[in-house]
């Protein structure tokens, strides 16, 4: 049974997922190699990849959230605690790619974050085996899904290395 303290702390990192900015305690990956130059079309096409990207993190944080907020189990629930606060500093790393590629988030994040806070409490009510499974299923499609964004990526020309520089 999902108690009233539990739904008013949802509620807040619902609020917070989607409207404050994103902590991380790690740098944005790759701040160390040189950027490539992309024109504008490119960087419009890499901000839009992005956005998708950054609207796969929101549904991530609300799925995870969701299962917690009906795991039976408490092993279980911690798990998805800990993988839903481990997951937000991506929020920050794409909002950040976002910025610098001169995009914006999608309008449509509140209504991809009640959809999947629904999904995952679905899966948490129908019990762990299922809570699990749809966790691994759903790690899986991400991997799908980033691996054919790479192959989306427009074509950049090199940048020099930084010690030619
Ligand atoms: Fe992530």
């Amino acid at each position: 049974m999902v108690d009233l303290d539990r739904l008013i702390v949802q509620f807040d990192k619902g609020l917070r997922t989607l409207f404050a900015p994103a902590p991380t305690a790690r740098p944005l990956p790759g701040r160390d190699l040189p950027d490539a130059e992309l024109d504008e079309a490119g960087k419009k096409q890499a901000a839009a990849l992005m956005r998708v990207n950054h609207s796969g993190e929101i549904c991530a944080q609300a799925l995870y959230q969701g299962q917690a907020l009906t795991a039976r189990n408490p092993v279980a629930r911690a798990a998805l605690e800990q993988a839903s606060w481990e997951e937000v500093e991506h929020l920050n790393w794409c909002e950040t790619r976002i910025n610098e590629l001169g995009g914006r988030k999608s309008l449509l994040n509140p209504a991809w974050y009640t959809g999947s806070l629904a999904l995952g409490a679905l899966a948490g009510v129908l019990g762990d085996k299922w809570n699990l499974g749809f966790l691994a299923e759903t790690e899986h499609q991400v991997v799908r899904h980033l691996d054919g964004h790479l192959q989306r990526l427009p074509r950049m020309r090199r940048a020099a290395p930084l010690s030619s520089r």
